[in-house]
């Protein structure tokens, strides 16, 4: 075992598993699931409520993760929401800038063919007819650039060609005032993010794609759309003062975090930044950038494959692909069968599958610091054999 892989557990209780599904969920090291398990075991209760012992160092912990992550993309921290995830941090900005008349359901909306579901069904639902998409042709993004748009989401890497998308190339000219909201699921695993720097109104990303616990995700917003914003979900722990008529809201972040929060896994991704940050950016890039470079030397060796894939030095890893004559399901049996772990199916972007690559599906690898050269080697080997069994 190679040593990073020492620091995940899952390794150790299955040997031969090769993981190669990333873009998926990560695995999770020992730092995180000990900071779990140090939850539990050690101050759990509520937080935002409690006056006993316990109750304020879970209070602490809690806090502690949010100054964490605030300063692993460098935003405030007041400016940092706990949410459930991605999804569901993209739906709280899409409703919430409608609920709050930020945004009219007459909005002009730009999103890309490349979007995960994700990051285009919260703005097809808030944007009537007014949704429009930048095309994905030969590895580049193209839209109206006479026209004005009221918000741009886009993610910053692709979850199935690995694109990297430079929020500098589209926030110019008719998209300089536009609300940006950067998709950062693929993203903020493998590459530093400086939303200051960047410029990014609102991003969003998952805490179980950069090896923290499910159920926990991020959405960073600038103060002054918090500030306007209503909230989108509504109950516990967000109120200053209720009456049977009307009530006011506490202040941002607690206003968007209604009712108890993922409290163990909130504070388990503040150990999950520091997992990252001790890794480094540049080791973390090194690795996936050599792993890549090989893994497309190898692949594209196979008979009939075709690789969907944008090169960049930020593409995360991420490369999909067909074999002419293999149903995607099937390589991605045949490899699971061998404990090789792959995604098949359209990922979650219909639009980019059926419309754009015009194929039904395609098998994804993606790469993380724990894999190895040896295992793309274990996996276009089994690729040769299911090439083998399927097309005799
Ligand atoms: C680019 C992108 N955006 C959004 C999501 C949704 O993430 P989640 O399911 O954690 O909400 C994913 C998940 O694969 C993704 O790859």
């Amino acid at each position: 075992m190679n040593s990073i892989k020492d620091l995940f557990p899952i390794f150790k209780n299955i040997p031969d598993l090769i993981f190669l599904d990333n873009a998926s969920t990560t695995q999770k090291p020992t730092l995180v699931l000990d900071k779990l398990t140090e939850v539990y075991t050690q101050y759990n209760s509520n937080v935002h409520r409690g006056l006993y012992p316990i109750a304020v160092r879970a209070d602490e912990e809690y806090d502690r993760a949010r100054e964490k992550i605030a300063k692993f993309i460098n935003a405030d921290k007041d400016e940092i929401v706990f949410t459930s995830g991605t999804t569901d941090a993209t739906n709280l900005i899409a409703q919430s800038l409608l609920n709050s008349q930020i945004i009219s359901n007459n909005a002009n909306i730009l999103t890309t063919e490349l979007e995960h579901h994700s990051n285009f069904l919260p703005w097809q639902r808030v944007s009537g007819n007014n949704l429009e998409f930048a095309t994905f042709k030969e590895n580049q993004l193209n839209f109206d650039e006479n026209k004005k748009f009221d918000i741009v989401a886009y993610s910053i890497i692709s979850n199935v060609t690995g694109k990297f998308t430079d929020i500098k190339d589209l926030r110019k000219n008719n998209l300089k005032d536009a609300i940006f909201i950067a998709d950062a699921a693929q993203a903020i695993a493998h590459m530093p993010i400086n939303v200051k720097e960047m410029d990014i109104d609102f991003l969003v990303f998952s805490g179980h794609k950069m090896f923290g616990p499910t159920g926990v995700g991020i959405m960073y917003a600038k103060r002054t759309f918090l500030e306007k914003m209503q909230p989108f979900k509504v109950g516990g722990g967000i109120v200053d003062k209720v009456s049977r008529e009307s009530t006011s809201w506490t202040q941002s972040p607690e206003k968007f975090e209604a009712g108890t929060p993922p409290i163990a896994e909130a504070i388990a991704l503040g150990s999950a930044v520091d997992f990252i940050n001790e890794m480094g950016f540049n080791k973390i890039s090194q690795i996936e950038n050599e792993l890549k470079a090989y893994a497309l030397q190898e692949l594209s060796g196979l008979e009939k494959i075709k690789i969907y894939h944008s090169e960049n030095i930020h593409s995360g890893a991420v490369i999909s692909f067909t074999l002419k004559g293999i149903h995607p399901h099937d390589i991605a049996q045949f490899l699971g069968d061998k404990n090789i772990c792959v995604r098949a199916g359209h990922h979650c972007t219909q639009i980019l599958h059926r419309e754009v690559f015009e194929i039904p599906a395609s098998v994804r690898i993606s790469m993380s610091i724990y894999n190895s050269k040896e295992e793309i080697d274990s996996l276009v080997s089994t690729l040769n054999e299911c090439i083998a069994f399927y097309r005799i």
